[in-house]
């Protein structure tokens, strides 16, 4: 199913100041790739982010089951995990692997992980949480195994005397391999000119994994569109915000060219 460019509602402006349009309760996943404040002297779009203020806004956004997907640096997992942990309970950091990253310094390694933290509303049952795996899982062979030692058990559950996987599919890893930009091919980049741009598939395999088909999405610091697209493409609705004109602009042309191509309905 493909959602057509009227499931999405762009805001050009100051998420901060314009999340009231975005009705109560009305958010069933909330990607945020947000600035990291890192590179602020040479882009003035990456100013510091108030996570107090965007938690307690997305707490009034989002439906009870709703979801937080929060693109962040190793540095800033305290401060996010801290605000959100007000209104969310902070419920696994996936590991993003970029396959491509310059030396910053010899005291350090190269900075080759950023994280995704997601959180989901305090109070919610394990098995109502959206957590599509099997639509993201790699395909590999089905197999039976005897599990010879029993007694070797993890903290929570026994072993089973046979292990049984019929569909072959592999449940997802903390672990992710992503491009980041200077990895994507020319044509991913073309209609994103943006130096922080995420992936399409990253996007894609966050918003399949965490929503369902026809939910809604929201990203409140859009950039180049990467989420609103995937969200299209994944048959979702979304709504957007984005501060900058230059990027703003970006996202509407980056979305008429998909419906040029015919991608969209
Ligand atoms: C890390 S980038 C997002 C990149 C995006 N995920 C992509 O794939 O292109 C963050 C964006 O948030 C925008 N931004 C910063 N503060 C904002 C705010 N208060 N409201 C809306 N957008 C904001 C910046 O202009 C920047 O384009």
């Amino acid at each position: 199913m493909n959602a057509s460019l009227q499931d999405a509602v762009l805001h050009h402006g100051d998420f901060f100041r314009q999340w009231q349009f975005v009705l109560d309760g009305s958010i069933d996943l909330a990607i945020c790739d947000p600035p990291y404040h890192i590179l602020h002297e040479v882009h003035p779009w990456d100013r510091k982010i108030d996570f107090a203020v965007l938690s307690w806004i997305l707490s009034r956004l989002l439906t009870p089951l709703g979801q937080v997907a929060l693109f962040c640096s190793g540095k800033m997992i305290p401060e996010v995990v801290s605000e959100f942990g007000k209104y969310f309970e902070f419920r696994y950091p996936e590991v993003w692997q970029k396959p491509s990253a310059r030396v910053v310094h010899k005291d350090r390694p190269r900075p080759d992980v950023e994280f995704v933290c997601v959180f989901h509303r305090r109070k919610t049952k394990k098995d109502d949480r959206t957590f599509n795996w099997e639509d993201i899982a790699i395909q590999g062979n089905s197999y039976i195994r005897v599990n010879r030692n029993l007694e070797n058990t993890n903290l929570k559950t026994l072993k089973r005397e046979v292990d049984t996987n019929k569909s072959g599919l592999r449940h997802p890893s903390s672990v992710v391999y992503f491009p980041n930009r200077p990895a994507m091919t020319e044509e991913e980049k073309r209609f994103a000119e943006h130096p922080t741009q995420k992936s399409l598939a990253h996007m894609d395999n966050l918003i399949r994994l965490l929503s369902h088909k026809g939910q809604t999405v929201l990203d409140p610091f859009m950039g180049s569109g990467t989420a609103i697209l995937a969200a299209l493409r994944a048959g979702r609705k979304a709504i957007g915000f984005e501060l900058e004109s230059k990027y703003f602009l970006m996202t509407e042309n980056r979305l008429q060219h998909e419906t040029a191509q015919g991608t969209l309905i």
